[in-house]
């Protein structure tokens, strides 16, 4: 036997115990006669003592131990002379008389602990050393028993748990793919799913009712902190269900993670908020709605005063900032440089500060009387001491989304985003279609299977910008925590939604015939929603970034540096796959 217990278990009671462990090490300390040996494994971390006037050979032992070895030592557990409150076993120690090396170790390139001293790089590269770190480890853990009471939940709501194929074909609706060439099958590619959609639409047909998938899904998209290459949904489907049968399942399924992981009880039912106000009101189809800040729109107050850039923009907006109205010059003109960064893309911002008096000092008093200072003050119900945000631009979409930018940044610098707070949002009412400048044609804004409003089917031929969907996310704390629709079971809508979208006949059949054929066979309506789960397993473990919380995760240029992939491939394996690779254009 190994182990008798692990080095996370040990307590007070367990005194004169006789044990065996096995583990890491993770530090050695000499003090004295005596040598501490913090061993490590999954479950913990337990001190193990080796005394130079008991056995001074196997303390020689012990003081040779390098950070990371394997060891397996036998002794006595024993009370601590000074305890570690803060360590689980920190009461308790074990008296050494047998150590074995179970494997020795290099000198592993960082610390591994908590507070280690590895760079990104550096433990991207060395992942499984990385992994060894207990607050990494408890990222994995939490994520464990999330699927875990996921799966628990949707079980007893009658879902199954249907697994579905990863070579698949093509849909170049959405993200790019990631292409699989076919050996057998040459010149022909399959794609990895970007979501397992269609084929969850499919097992309604065939009558499978609820369905659901823990699924990796891949995308081929720029990465951001809470976008992956591949990353994991929590996909379901369902039959015969209106949007209202939806949102109440899967809000009970977020108030029973909340409360199950972090004993968290939300209030139900969550707001809700179409996308036209999330958007006129936050600048984002996605709003953090932990604090307030909501937009006040400016047109009719700020334009006309001689202020050309007001005076020539198509939106005037502002947020205002409770108590703020100490911001010092220098911190207002950060906020402005915040604005300006190329990735925000603002022209400039107008602040303005409400004195103790009531009087509204601003950085454009020149161009406007305190009368219409005070109807802007009056607009956003603003009290001495708060201080105004305005920003204007060309293009209202564009200079709200700045607006939103500066609004979280607010919310940060306000210490108004508290992890540990929790707000729950349906966006619902999403517009159908969007419309994409690079391919230069409306795009669906969820998916070509989506449901348009049915007051709003008049529209497809008239005005098919102006139609809603059926489609519904769910936001928490400003992340996208996962999204669906009711789709369309309608084989000749399905077709009319491919034309609009611009799809030959042809090309519809070519890539969705299966569905649309499959259409013709009693398709039940349906409906349903994908959670991310790397975005939640963050959002419990209050994480920046989904990397954290994913085993072997890609880096922002979509590289595993462990594996050191992706790769160029043998001539071998070329020839067979019958691939070429083209000479890279000269520049
Ligand atoms: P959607 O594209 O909205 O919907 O995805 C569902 C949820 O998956 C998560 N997500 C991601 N997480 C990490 N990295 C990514 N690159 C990434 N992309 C998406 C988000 C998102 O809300 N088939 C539909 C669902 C449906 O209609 O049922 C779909 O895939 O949390």
């Amino acid at each position: 036997m190994y182990r008798t217990n692990t080095c996370g278990e040990l307590r007070l009671a367990d005194a004169g115990r006789e044990v065996t462990l096995a583990g890491w090490v993770q530090r050695t300390r000499k003090m004295g006669g005596m040598t501490f040996v913090d061993m490590r494994d999954r479950y913990g971390i337990t001190q193990v003592v080796f005394n130079v006037e008991t056995n001074p050979e196997l303390q020689e032992k012990a003081n040779k131990l390098g950070r990371e070895y394997v060891i397996q030592v036998k002794g006595h557990v024993a009370e601590r002379t000074s305890k570690n409150p803060k360590n689980p076993t920190g009461d308790i120690e074990i008296i050494a008389d047998e150590l074995n090396i179970l494997n020795a170790s290099e000198l592993p390139p960082f610390t591994i602990e908590d507070d280690t001293d590895g760079g990104d790089d550096i433990r991207m590269k060395y992942r499984y050393l990385d992994l060894r770190r207990p607050a990494v480890r408890r990222n994995l853990e939490l994520r464990h028993r999330m699927t875990m009471e996921t799966r628990r939940y949707l079980d007893s709501k009658g879902f199954l748990e249907i697994e579905t194929p990863m070579l698949v074909g093509s849909t170049p609706e959405g993200a790019r793919d990631f292409v699989v060439p076919s050996r057998m099958n040459p010149g022909q590619f399959y794609a990895l799913p970007q979501s397992p959609q269609t084929l969850k639409q499919l097992l309604m047909v065939s009558g499978m009712d609820r369905y659901f998938q823990i699924v990796k899904c891949f995308r081929d998209e720029d990465l951001r902190a809470d976008r992956q290459p591949e990353f994991t949904q929590i996909d379901c489907e369902m039959s015969y269900v209106d949007q209202e049968d939806i949102l109440d399942l899967f809000e009970g399924m977020a108030v029973h993670l909340f409360k199950e992981l972090r004993g968290v009880e939300l209030k139900r039912p969550f707001k809700r908020m179409s996308w036209d106000d999330a958007m006129r009101l936050y600048g984002s189809d996605k709003p953090d709605l932990r604090f307030g800040m909501q937009f006040v729109e400016l047109m009719d107050i700020m334009k006309g005063h001689g202020f050309s850039v007001f005076d020539n923009a198509a939106y005037i907006g502002g947020i205002c900032a409770k108590g703020a109205a100490t911001y010092t010059r220098k911190q207002l003109d950060q906020l402005t440089e915040y604005v300006k960064r190329p990735q925000i893309g603002a022209k400039g911002m107008v602040y303005a500060r409400v004195e103790a008096d009531g009087n509204v000092k601003s950085s454009v008093d020149k161009f406007y009387s305190q009368e219409v200072l005070q109807e802007m003050k009056k607009a956003f119900g603003a009290e001495p001491g708060d201080l105004i945000l305005i920003l204007s631009g060309d293009d209202a979409m564009k200079t709200r989304k700045q607006l939103c930018e500066l609004r979280l940044e607010m919310g940060n610098q306000l210490g108004l985003r508290d992890k540990n707070q929790f707000a729950c949002l349906w966006v619902v009412d999403f517009p159908m279609f969007e419309w994409s400048d690079e391919e230069q044609r409306l795009m669906a804004m969820h998916h070509p299977f989506t449901n348009p409003k049915k007051e709003d089917i008049p529209l497809l031929d008239t005005d098919p910008a102006a139609v809603r969907a059926d489609a519904y996310d769910m936001v928490i704390n400003g992340v996208e925590v996962g999204g669906g629709s009711i789709r369309i079971h309608d084989s000749a809508l399905q077709a009319k939604m491919f034309e609009i979208l611009g799809f030959t006949p042809e090309r519809a059949r070519e890539q969705f015939g299966f569905l649309m054929n499959a259409f013709k066979y009693g398709a039940p309506p349906h409906g349903g929603l994908a959670y991310g789960l790397d975005r939640w397993v963050s959002l419990f473990a209050g994480l920046d970034s989904i990397r954290d919380c994913i085993a072997f995760p890609k880096n922002n240029s979509g590289r595993d540096v462990m594996l050191d992939a992706p790769a160029p491939l043998d001539q071998k394996q070329l020839d067979e796959l019958q691939l070429e690779i083209a000479p890279e254009p000269e520049k």
